[in-house]
């Protein structure tokens, strides 16, 4: 080795001794003939001192380093000078005396600063993402990750589970995504698919006689991309047999707490995690990934609204909608131009418009008066009917409550969205809580709207409840399914489900889908084949790694916990991917590009 310990190893225990250390500038510092050089490597950082009087050649060589060059340096292990030491560090009450230097690389002046926290443009941060990860906060956060994945890893093993690799070149394995096509070229004309997710294939391995699989398996989806999105993202992907709803369950939690607890347990956890079904968290949090780490619920107040005489609230009830709402502790005093903000918000998500009230700080609920109702709708509502509608949402003086009317779906979407907004603009959650929980019994199929036909809520592979199974042919739209997420702090962090695993029931669900037999054997005729040979029982589930990491590290997006990812645009700037082929490459492929045709006219 080129060094003999790593910088941010050294303490008092190592002083008198000689030592070698390798890593790049991280900070320079001339003090009076003396220089100091921070030197970085990736378990942190040492103080090295030059000074002519030890070393005229050592002085000499590091009068010429500069930030992020890559150096090496040999010398002693000394006590800093009483009253020089560095609480902050953990190196910070030794240096190093240098004896020896040299400069192994030199390097270019970098486009953004490595050793300072500074907000940097994130596109440059992508195209030298080298750099970007030698900056220690980046750095923390993939060892962090590798941390996490090696627990899930040990942790699964010793459940008896077997990790088992699958095609990346397969076929379409829908999870409600466009799929990323590789041509063939020794098979002109045909197409592999990337896969979605393993599903299948681990469906597969449980008609093996596998029983316990997991996979730390890359994914890969073409579809609009976000905050917690990436087009290829990695899921700790887990199959077992013989098990139902509660084994899975069971397996997850024990599994997030045991990482928390021994990977980050800076973090607080709520235990057990508790369970809600799908019903029960639209209703009440208008969102299936609710934050729960503070309250502020919506409630229904169609029987109060629509004894008012605002027409907007009644037509809409009488159009079998209703009228919800929430209260925002605290913002009686928000001003109009606050105010417009928030309706704009709700009409964002589809509402017509947003109705909100304001309770006076000095009011009392039981001695409401009209006056002490700050609302642009207040002469609709009498003073009996607010005093019933502030206790319905938990609203007390000073707080602001905000009501919306409409289809059930786009109420609850306003106003979950609503509440995610303000419970940022409020700080309600506490940011050292993980606030896990598990939502169950999601409708199995959805409508789509566009195409007029039934969609999978979850995929195609997913069990009704039993008791359900009866509703398929007539009432497709009631079906629940045995289905479940597990959910933290307003994100979807894993999601599975019991499945089907007889081909009548399978085919059912197909059918229900608006396939026709043929589409059904020409895509899914090898499982539905395999469910002939005795598949066993199964069910499974995927968490999303960089949503975990995300939500561990305080990462802001998925992209700084993945080493390279890619931009909005399923773009990666440091490889400019993706790329032209070239003209011998596409004939190889048996693929010509074709030109977006210009409209008509265009010149
Ligand atoms: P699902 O599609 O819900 O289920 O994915 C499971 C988990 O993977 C993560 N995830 C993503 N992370 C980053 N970028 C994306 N584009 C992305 N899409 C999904 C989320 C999500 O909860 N085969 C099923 C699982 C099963 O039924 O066992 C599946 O893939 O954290």
């Amino acid at each position: 080795m080129l060094k003999s310990h790593a910088c941010g190893e050294l303490r008092s225990s190592h002083i008198g001794q000689q030592v070698k250390l390798a890593g790049w500038v991280h900070r320079r510092r001339d003090h009076g003939g003396l220089i100091f050089i921070d030197i970085r490597d990736r378990s942190g950082v040492a103080q090295v001192v030059f000074n002519p009087a030890t070393s005229q050649d050592a002085h000499k060589v590091a009068d010429q380093f500069r930030n992020e060059w890559c150096v090496l340096v040999e010398g002693e292990v000394a006590r800093r000078p009483a009253g020089t030491e560095n609480k902050h560090l953990p190196t910070g009450e030794i240096e190093v005396i240098a004896r020896r230097a040299e400069a192994l690389n030199p390097s270019k002046v970098p486009p953004f600063y490595i050793n300072e926290d500074q907000e940097t443009d994130e596109f440059l941060r992508l195209k030298y993402r080298y750099l970007d990860i030698r900056r220690p906060a980046m750095r923390e956060k993939l060892v962090l990750r590798h941390r996490i994945v090696k627990h899930m890893r040990d942790y699964l093993d010793a459940q008896g589970f077997i990790e088992v690799e699958t095609p990346i070149l397969t076929k379409s394995t829908p999870e409600g995504a466009r799929d990323y096509l590789v041509p063939s070229r020794v098979q002109p004309g045909k197409f592999y698919a990337l896969p979605q997710s393993p599903q299948q294939m681990k469906q597969l391995l449980m008609v093996a006689g596998m029983e316990r699989y997991f996979q730390i398996a890359r994914c890969f989806r073409d579809e609009d991309l976000r905050a917690d999105r990436q087009p290829e993202f990695t899921q700790v992907d887990i199959e077992m047999s013989f098990v139902e709803t509660e084994d899975i369950l069971r397996l997850m939690e024990g599994m997030y707490t045991s990482l928390l607890e021994t990977v980050t347990p800076d973090w607080k956890v709520v235990k057990p995690f508790p369970r809600y079904t799908y019903q029960d968290v639209m209703d009440r949090f208008g969102s299936d990934k609710p934050d729960l780490r503070f309250g502020m619920e919506l409630r229904d107040v169609s029987d109060i609204m629509s004894q008012t005489t605002f027409q907007v609230f009644r037509s809409a009830i009488e159009a079998g909608g209703v009228v919800k709402g929430l209260a925002a502790p605290g913002c009686a005093g928000y001003t109009r131009k606050q105010v417009d903000e928030l309706v704009e918000l709700a009409k964002a998500r589809g509402a017509k418009g947003m109705v909100t009230a304001a309770i006076a700080s000095e009011a009392s609920l039981e001695g409401l008066t009209m006056e002490q109702v700050r609302s642009p709708s207040a002469r609709y509502v009498t003073v009996e009917q607010w005093k019933a509608l502030a206790p319905r949402l938990g609203a007390r003086p000073g707080d602001m409550m905000m009501f919306v009317g409409g289809p059930v779906r786009m109420a609850n979407a306003v106003l979950g969205a609503l509440r995610v907004e303000m419970g940022k603009r409020l700080k309600l959650a506490d940011p050292n809580v993980m606030s896990f929980s598990f939502v169950v019994d999601f409708p199995l199929l959805e409508w789509n709207e566009e195409e007029k036909r039934w969609d999978a809520a979850h995929h195609p592979f997913t069990a009704p409840l039993d008791s359900d199974v009866a509703l398929l042919e007539g009432q497709p739209g009631k079906v629940r399914a045995k289905s479940y997420d597990l959910v933290c702090n307003g994100c979807e962090l894993a999601s599975g489900s019991i499945r089907i695993h007889r081909r009548e029931l399978q085919q059912a669900v197909f059918r229900a889908l608006s396939y026709t037999d043929e589409e059904t054997q020409a895509k899914f005729g090898h499982l539905l084949e395999a469910f002939e040979y005795g598949a066993p029982p199964h069910g499974g589930v995927a968490a999303g790694i960089d949503r975990t990491v995300m939500l561990l590290a305080r990462a802001e997006t998925i992209r700084d916990v993945i080493a390279f990812p890619k931009t909005q645009t399923a773009w990666d700037p440091l490889f400019d991917a993706p790329s032209v082929a070239s003209e011998r490459q596409l004939r190889e492929l048996h693929l010509r590009i074709v030109e977006d045709e210009k409209p008509q006219g265009a010149a």
